[in-house]
């Protein structure tokens, strides 16, 4: 598997003003911005070729993913080669690819726009704003790719436990089973809790043989007047294709950056993990509750 979609279309209105000119995919958690690991993410799983599916203001991304000469000069002439070591993912052997999103017209709409990139190999799918694991270290989409294999899947989709509240927030599944590696029997974008068959999260990773763009073409609008990925999904699964389902382990919290809450709490832990400054901050935080 060597092809991945990184849709980063979204205007982030729930993080304004901060994402009023700045991608929000693009802001910091810890030392680097948020599409920084989700890249570096999936180089360790072995993709090669990286398509962001972008929108107006996005350009941001393709200069953090391209060699900034004159930064790499300057850092050599100032003597802060030490620097340079920060700049390292820019050697990865990896193709970066931008395509637009003409019309914001919901996520399964995004992905429909990398049909022609990917051809005819299953993929992976890493939604833009979110981290899995503290310092994105998870595994997940390795555990997702031997699934797909596995089981000969059409889909396999990374969830999470979620507490009650959270459940009109996501795609939420039907398991059968109570195993890591699980069938999906239905799949419901954004219930309420009444209708909703459990509490698994669609946690924002996705691998997905290229039948999901026949199944994109023919969902209808659904949920917010969107083309949900979700509704193509849950196409898949009653025309009787194998989905899977992978959970997320113990240590695998899904840090959602979409609003302020999840985004500070990220962004503390990442600080708090941080080798050099964490213990500091630490400190400074229990001195800031004691005082
Ligand atoms: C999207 C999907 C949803 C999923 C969520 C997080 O929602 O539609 O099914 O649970 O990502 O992975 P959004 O956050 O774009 O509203």
């Amino acid at each position: 598997m060597k092809h991945a979609v990184i849709p980063v279309a979204g205007l982030g209105t729930r993080l304004l003003p901060a994402t009023k000119s700045q991608p929000k995919e693009m802001l910091p958690v810890g030392r680097k911005p948020i599409v920084q690991y989700i890249v570096e993410e999936l180089i360790r799983v072995g993709i090669s070729e990286i398509l962001f599916i972008t929108g107006p203001g996005k350009t941001s991304i393709e200069n953090h993913f391209d060699i900034n000469h004159e930064l790499v000069q300057s850092l050599r002439e100032t003597g802060k080669e030490e620097l340079l070591a920060e700049l390292e993912f820019d050697r990865f052997h990896v193709q970066y690819y931008y395509t637009r999103q003409r019309q914001l017209r919901g996520l399964g709409h995004a992905v429909l726009c990398a049909s022609s990139f990917v051809g005819s190999e299953p993929f992976v799918v890493a939604l833009g704003d979110s981290l899995i694991g503290l310092n994105a270290q998870s595994d997940v989409v390795r555990r997702m790719q031997r699934c797909f294999d596995d089981h000969v899947c059409t889909a396999v989709i990374a969830f999470e436990e979620v507490p009650e509240h959270e459940i009109p927030q996501y795609g939420i599944a039907q398991p059968a089973g109570d195993e890591e590696f699980f069938k999906v029997l239905d799949i419901i974008e954004k219930p309420e809790l009444d209708e909703a068959p459990s509490n698994l999260a669609v946690a924002a990773r996705y691998i997905f043989s290229p039948r999901i763009f026949d199944a994109l073409e023919r969902t209808r609008p659904g949920k917010g007047g969107e083309i949900q990925l979700t509704d193509a999904i849950k196409l898949l699964i009653e025309e009787g294709e194998n989905v899977y389902g992978v959970r997320l382990n113990g240590s695998e919290h899904r840090y959602d950056i979409g609003n302020f809450e999840s985004y500070f709490r990220a962004f503390t832990e990442f600080a708090l993990a941080d080798e050099k400054y964490g213990a500091s901050l630490r400190e400074y935080i229990a001195g800031l509750n004691g005082g």
